[in-house]
């Protein structure tokens, strides 16, 4: 699709298919605060949106707080969640997953309350405090979203990072984000393994189809994946 704007506060979204715009479309309407205000839709294709000012997060200099990520993408699973199956963003590629600066006043308000309450346990390991302060998560693009079990999306996501960082840094990052995650949502080690494998072949399915394989495989891709099948919960 050929998603274009008009506005500088409004995104409007042409959705590929009428499957494509009901998917977008349920999701939207829940008003999460993990993703932009609906602001309305036309049948058959048609979703306007908040615009947000974001950028993907693997793009962001500072890096990202993989203990505030698992937290955002916990409490969507959770909001979503009937019988041990929730609604997968599925595609959730770092495109698809922003990082958007708060408002000034809600940073300068939150400032303030960590200054004054300095027991404040901060979880997320390298991102500085500010980092943390000056930014949300926001979840885009539920054209391909589905009912599963939350270690699809999880699983999947921690794909994008096995190709990005070295081994130590990944085992960092993802164990940040499983205790943080875990803190609201389950993971099964048989589902996970399951869809680990599942995902590592839809993974290299669209990197061949985008056309978007590296000159050669990234270094740590193999190592970091075999700690995705090591991982405990
Ligand atoms: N509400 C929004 N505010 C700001 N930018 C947005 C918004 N929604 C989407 N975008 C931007 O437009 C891009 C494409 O939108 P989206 O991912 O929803 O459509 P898509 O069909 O998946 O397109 P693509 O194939 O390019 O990913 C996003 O990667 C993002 O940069
Ligand atoms: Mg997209």
């Amino acid at each position: 699709m050929n998603p274009q704007s008009n506005d500088h506060n409004v995104f409007i979204k042409k959705c590929v298919s009428r499957t494509a715009f009901e998917r977008e479309l349920h999701i939207y309407s829940k008003t999460l605060e993990m993703t932009p205000r609906l602001l309305g839709f036309t049948r058959p294709d048609v979703i306007v949106l908040e615009k947000v000012d974001g950028i993907p997060y693997l793009d962001h200099p500072d890096g990202f707080d993989a203990a505030m990520l698992g937290k955002t993408l916990a409490s969507f699973h959770k909001t979503l969640w009937k019988n041990g199956i929730t609604i997968c963003q599925y595609d959730n590629q770092p495109k698809n997953i922003l990082l958007v600066s708060k408002p000034e006043d809600e940073v300068k308000e939150q400032g303030a309350e960590i200054i004054k309450n300095r027991n404040i346990n901060l979880i997320g390991g390298e991102t500085s405090v500010w980092h943390k302060l000056q930014h949300n998560f926001c979840f885009i693009d539920f054209s391909d979203a589905r009912l599963d079990h939350p270690e699809n999306d999880v699983s999947h996501l921690m794909l994008f990072w096995a190709e990005e960082f070295d081994v130590s840094k990944f085992a960092f990052l993802t164990s940040v984000f499983v205790s943080s995650y875990t803190r609201q949502v389950n993971l099964n080690k048989k589902i996970w393994l399951l869809l680990l494998r599942e995902n590592i072949e839809r993974f290299d399915r669209r990197r061949k189809i985008y056309n978007k394989i590296p000159d050669r495989v990234p270094k740590n891709r193999s190592e970091n994946r075999e700690l995705l099948f090591e991982m405990e919960f």
